[in-house]
Parts: C-alpha cells; sequence; structure tokens
C-alpha cells in the first residue's frame, strides 16, 4: 500500500550547489546561477501543483557579500532579469511575492525590479512565493529587536518576536530542504526553523526537478513530528 502524502503548508529552500554543478561540467560559476534560477521556477511549478500554501528560497545570504564583486554583480543583475521576465507572470497566476532581507543594499535597479513587482502583486490571494535576498537569520532578529525598541514596547513575548520578523503573521516552514550535501542552516530562518523538519539532498539546486520535489514528500510524509510531545502531532 502507498504511503499517504502530506503536503507542507509552507517549504523552504536553501538553494545551493551552483557553482559545483558549472564547475563539475567546466562552465562559469553564473551559467551554475542561470540553471539555478530554472530550477526556483520548476520548484515554484511544483508547489503550486501540489498546494503548498508558501514557498521561501535563500537565493542571497548576508555572507555571499565576501564573493567576487563579478560573481555578486551577475547574481544581482539575474534577479533582476527574473524580476523583469518572469514574476510577471507569476503575478497573473495570483502569487503573492515577497522578498525578505534588507533591499536597502542590493543595486538600484534590481530594487526598482522588485518593487514593480510588490505593488503589482499586493492584492494577490494566492500561494506566497518568498524570496530571501541578502537575508541572515541573526540579521532577521536584530532588526525585530530593533524594531520593537524603536515602538518604545517593554515587554517583549513570543507573539510580539513572531511578528516583527520579516515572516511576520506567515506560518513558519514546516520542512526546510538543502541541496548539493551541505548539512546545515547557514544563517537561515533561524526563528522560523525551531520545529521545521530539515531534508538534506546530494543533487545539486540546478539538478533540481519533479522527480527530486516527489522524494521531498515522500521523506517528509514519514516524519513523525512530535513538538516534544511522545505522538505523532498532525
Ligand atoms: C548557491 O550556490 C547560490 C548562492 C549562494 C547564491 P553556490 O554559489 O553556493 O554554489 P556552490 O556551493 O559554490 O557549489
Ligand atoms: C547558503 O549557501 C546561502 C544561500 C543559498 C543563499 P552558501 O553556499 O552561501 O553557504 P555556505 O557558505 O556553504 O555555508
Ligand atoms: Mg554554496
Amino acid at each position: 500500500m502507498q504511503e499517504e502524502i502530506k503536503i507542507p503548508r509552507h517549504i523552504a529552500f536553501i538553494m545551493d550547489g551552483n557553482g559545483r554543478w558549472a564547475k563539475k561540467r567546466l562552465l562559469p560559476r553564473k551559467v551554475g546561477h542561470r540553471e539555478g534560477v530554472s530550477a526556483l521556477r520548476r520548484m515554484v511549478d511544483e508547489c503550486e501543483k501540489a498546494g503548498v500554501e508558501m514557498v521561501s528560497f535563500y537565493a542571497f545570504s548576508t555572507e555571499n557579500w565576501t564573493r567576487p564583486q563579478e560573481e555578486i554583480d551577475a547574481l544581482f543583475k539575474m534577479v533582476k532579469e527574473f524580476a523583469d521576465n518572469h514574476l510577471g507572470e507569476y503575478v497573473k497566476r495570483g502569487f503573492r511575492i515577497m522578498f525578505m532581507g534588507d533591499l536597502s543594499k542590493l543595486p538600484r535597479e534590481t530594487v526598482e525590479s522588485l518593487k514593480k513587482i510588490i505593488l503589482s502583486a499586493k492584492d494577490n490571494k494566492g500561494m506566497i512565493v518568498n524570496i530571501a535576498l541578502n537575508y541572515g537569520g541573526r540579521d532577521e532578529i536584530l532588526h525585530a529587536v530593533n524594531r520593537i525598541l524603536s515602538e518604545g514596547i517593554r515587554e517583549v513575548d513570543m507573539q510580539t518576536l513572531s511578528d516583527c520578523m520579516y515572516t511576520g503573521g506567515l506560518p513558519d516552514p514546516d520542512v526546510i530542504v538543502r541541496s548539493s550535501g551541505e548539512k546545515r542552516l547557514s544563517n537561515f530562518m533561524l526563528w522560523q526553523a525551531a520545529y521545521a523538519e530539515l531534508i538534506f539532498v546530494d543533487d545539486y539546486w540546478p539538478d533540481f526537478d519533479a522527480k527530486i520535489f516527489r522524494k521531498i514528500l515522500e521523506e517528509y510524509s514519514k516524519r513523525d513530528r512530535r513538538y516534544g510531545n511522545v505522538r505523532r502531532i498532525g
């Protein structure tokens, strides 16, 4: 008998291995990133088909600024192209589109493209597509604390802090998937990851396809989520 497949409300991807994917083929790293964008689009399609409510992608970390300037420039150019060429279609499909991270440090042209999309998707009610750009989990927590202080709040409970995160009011990820065989969070969603299932896939991110997505759902469905209790919850 086939196991029942459970669909996570929120699935988050740490997209890793673009560089190694390219290196294996003797191609420049930026070709790996370009293929990475295609993989992201495939995963958005799969999530929509599966009925996921929210999907998050880790695209650029606060630590990624240490990379060669040429790679950083190529990455943000690609983000702009992705926004200009594909996000409009996502808006038409009804997706709510958000970016989490400190966008003020991004190149101006990239931010302008992102802002246009945010504005045109603001009344959408469909699947949430959340892209982390210049994002760091520690940075997010600091940002939340400073916001609380600036509002003069003197006592903080769990809800206040949660609400001040970039994901305020949205569900925590049920599952965080990292590609390329690395087994760490690299500063991703530290607050929200408290009870996420972690799935590590050996394939490089540009190779992610419907088959890998299916395997992820199968693995997630097998997990026994107890939240500190003695029995499975949900
Ligand atoms: C992930 O792929 C994309 C970003 C972090 C921007 P990498 O660029 O980290 O690829 P590897 O890890 O070097 O293979
Ligand atoms: C994590 O990948 C960040 C993103 C996917 C954006 P990295 O390749 O930057 O992480 P480390 O350096 O292996 O931890
Ligand atoms: Mg990497």
